[in-house]
């Protein structure tokens, strides 16, 4: 390597700053904004940083609506790799990025709280909102994805349990997770006005599911991602709960401009783009891959495209 080269990797690698920000940007993709927030600097400041490390190809931005969101990109080897390698195993008793994780954790713990209380405030009437996300074709279609019959699944994210009593109809045993208490007990009402039986209701999070690791057979998670601080941990969570050989499922909208659903329905994310999910599910090393797209259906509406993401975990 030229010494040109050297010399450019620790310019750009030796501003305090920049260093706090890819290290913040390792753990969790963050918009300008919760940067600025897990920094405690000012626009400027972590704009002129981020343009710098831009430029070096060290992250990647990627708009979702007015936002733009930054991700860690330092190659994984190479010069670059092995020079921030040196960094971060250095750093993980420094009390700045100590506290800049504690910033972090509280960015996203607000990211989560967005959507939380956005359900917390809908409860029963999200049966209105829903018709929204509501596809019935695609929603045979995806569970038509998760026999054989008498397995056991997971509904991620159950909201007032529509899909819990459609798969319990169909003879699979559900485990329905939501962390919106309001949600659960819509979820409750609506089982046990449908007489439905073999729904097990459980609160919790989904970065981290009240699920042992291979306690189910399969995964859905049924237009959730899109409110999620972190969709990636929640597949990775899936994987885990789902044993050898089950399948994961992701149903949600394909990244788009309708701004309007942060405001009125509490979205965190405007859709994804479908490479974005198979890396997700890649990563978590899950296998036979599916992605696939549909034209936003409700009709009379210009809705957003919709994805179906599936993949298998190892056997
Ligand atoms: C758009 S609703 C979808 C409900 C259901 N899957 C359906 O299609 O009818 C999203 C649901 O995910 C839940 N949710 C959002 N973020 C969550 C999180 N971090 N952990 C657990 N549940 C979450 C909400 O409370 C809400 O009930």
């Amino acid at each position: 390597m030229a010494a040109e080269d050297l010399q450019r990797i620790f310019r750009t690698l030796s501003d305090p700053t920049r260093i706090r920000i890819l290290t913040a940007l390792q753990r969790e993709e963050l918009a300008v904004q919760e940067l600025m927030e897990v920094l405690g600097m000012a626009q400027s400041r972590v704009s002129r940083h981020l343009a710098i490390l831009r430029e070096a190809g060290l992250i990647r931005d990627r708009r979702n609506g007015t936002y733009v969101f930054y991700r860690f990109a330092v190659p994984a080897d190479g010069p670059w790799h092995e020079t921030w390698e040196l960094i971060s195993r250095n750093l993980s008793r420094d009390s700045t990025v100590e506290r800049d994780a504690a910033s972090l954790a509280r960015v996203l713990e607000a990211r989560a709280d967005r959507a939380r209380n956005f359900f917390d405030s809908v409860g029963p009437e999200w049966d209105a909102l829903r018709k929204i996300f509501a596809d019935d074709v695609l929603r045979a279609r995806a569970i038509t994805r998760l026999v054989p019959p008498n397995l056991k699944v997971a509904d991620c994210g159950t909201g007032t349990g529509i899909l819990a009593i459609e798969l319990a109809q169909r003879g699979l045993q559900v485990i329905a997770i939501d962390h919106s208490p309001r949600m659960l007990d819509a979820a409750r009402s609506k089982l046990r006005e449908a007489g439905v039986e073999g729904v097990e209701l459980r609160q919790g999070d989904l970065s981290a599911m009240p699920l042992a690791d291979d306690e189910v057979g399969a995964a859905l998670a049924h237009m959730v991602l899109h409110y999620l601080p972190s969709p990636a941990e929640a597949i990775r969570e899936m994987a885990r709960a789902v044993a050898p050989g089950g399948s994961v499922v992701v149903v949600d909208f394909v990244a788009h401009e309708h701004e309007w659903m942060r405001e009125e329905l509490g979205v965190t994310w405007l859709g994804f783009e479908l490479d974005e999910v198979e890396s997700w599910f890649d990563a978590c090393g899950l296998q036979d891959l599916q992605c696939e797209s549909h034209p936003g259906l409700s009709a009379g509406r210009n809705l957003p495209a919709t994805f179906i993401a599936s993949g298998r975990t190892p056997r």
